[in-house]
């Protein structure tokens, strides 16, 4: 099999890199290791910067996004029993959308199947072979037979435990890396929200979050132990401590119910420089996680996935090899800046182990600063609702 760009993992960074290559009649592969149902059973986020939002148009999936979507013009921050707004539409003049990022993944899982794209599933041992030359190809096997593709491209996309990563050679490789002594425990449960926009709550047990899917469908999460399980908690024991996180009138009119989802999830920050070697590039995952904290996980894929199309596309149809040849300084860029404010608001609102009586009035400095201050709130708007690309 030959085809323009090998596409190697079957998550959002891929299929909508997919999505947008397909649309301008640029040759390509998805390979996925497990199934689609698999892959759509994945928990994810909720929240989608602008940049996504118009990414998204300008790959014809949007339209469930725009009528089932919750458009949030602010937040809430809680902090020792009081809230505080942060007004994005009013600091920056855009808001962002609740939208599951599972249902992102879903939609262009239809878009793909509905133009016919091309998707393997079920791939075993993909290698990726003379990425470092013009000339790469990539090998899988599935139920015992061997595949080959040639392609111009390979475009990394398989998460952080992928193989893409691990294909630059060590020696090109750099790798920075920050973990975070605790974890968020998060449940989902068939209620509805506690309010309208999402609460982020700095209190002395530890952070929670009050989040939402839908009118009858709202998400939670706690700070809790790196040694926890899910099987530690109940969900009663879950909604007591989440009620014990939050202001009293919040607490109040907290709606409790069975959980549907609980996992745990442990917060990490990781970089890998560079993100492109030969005609090998890193998207999304593959190159960088970050703590949830900020919902930045897939908005900064989206902007590597925006490099990289319009990189690819100018390649191929302008012969100009300008977009591929700075994608990785240009990608890099805005991950770095989505690194900082996500471990930036991580240590604004969670409580560390370590933290000293100095630290812990630090903190709270900090959040006074941002609750009374207009250029800091603006600040944290600008970030939360996505820089631009
Ligand atoms: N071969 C083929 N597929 C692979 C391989 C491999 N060796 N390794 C991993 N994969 C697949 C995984 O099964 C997964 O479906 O690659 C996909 C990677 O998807 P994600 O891990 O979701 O990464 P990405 O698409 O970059 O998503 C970025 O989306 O929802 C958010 O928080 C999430 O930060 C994440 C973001
Ligand atoms: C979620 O809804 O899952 C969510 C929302 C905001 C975050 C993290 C997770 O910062």
């Amino acid at each position: 099999m030959r085809t323009q760009v090998a596409i190697i993992g079957g998550g959002p960074s891929a299929l909508l890199l997919s999505q947008l290559l397909r649309l301008r009649g640029i040759d390509n592969v998805v390979l996925e290791r497990k199934t689609r149902d698999y892959v759509l059973s994945r928990i994810r986020a909720g929240v989608l910067e602008r940049g996504l939002l118009d990414l998204m148009r300008e790959a014809g999936i949007a339209g469930r996004m725009e009528r089932e979507g919750f458009a949030h013009d602010g937040t809430l921050i809680a902090h020792e029993g009081g809230m505080f707004h942060v007004d994005f539409r009013k600091l920056t003049g855009h808001s962002v959308m609740v939208y599951g990022q599972t249902e992102v993944t879903r939609d262009l899982y239809d878009a793909l199947e509905k133009a016919g794209g091309k998707i393997e599933f079920e791939v075993e041992g993909v290698e990726i072979h003379d990425a470092d030359t013009d000339a790469p190809h990539v090998t899988f096997h599935r139920g015992g037979t061997e595949h080959r593709i040639d392609c111009d491209y390979v475009a990394g996309c398989d998460g952080f435990h992928g193989v893409s990563r691990q294909t630059i050679p060590l020696s090109v490789r750099r790798e920075y890396e920050k973990t975070y002594p605790f974890g968020w425990l998060g449940i989902l449960s068939e209620t509805p929200p506690v309010d309208d926009e999402l609460i982020y709550a700095n209190s002395a047990r530890g952070f929670a979050l009050c989040s939402m899917r839908n009118a009858n469908l709202s998400r939670y999460y706690i700070q809790c132990a790196l040694s926890d399980s899910p099987s530690d908690w109940t969900d009663a024991a879950f909604w007591q401590e989440l009620k014990r996180r939050l202001p009293g009138e919040v607490a109040g009119r907290l709606v409790t119910g069975p959980s549907i989802e609980k996992s745990i999830a442990p917060l990490r920050s990781f970089v890998t420089e560079p993100m492109r070697w030969g005609r090998l590039f890193l998207c999304g995952d593959a190159a960088h996680i970050v703590p949830p904290t900020g919902a930045k996980g897939l908005n900064t894929a989206a902007s590597d996935v925006h490099y990289l199309y319009n990189g690819l596309r100018q390649v191929y149809e302008e012969g100009d090899p300008e977009g591929i040849d700075r994608y990785s300084e240009r990608a890099l860029a805005r991950v770095w800046k989505a690194e900082r404010f996500s471990w930036w608001f991580s240590s604004l609102l969670h409580r560390y182990p370590d933290q000293s009586a100095f630290d812990l009035r630090m903190q709270a400095a900090e959040i006074d600063f941002l609750r009374t201050n207009e250029a800091a709130q603006k600040a944290m708007a600008e970030n939360y609702v996505g820089l631009p690309y």
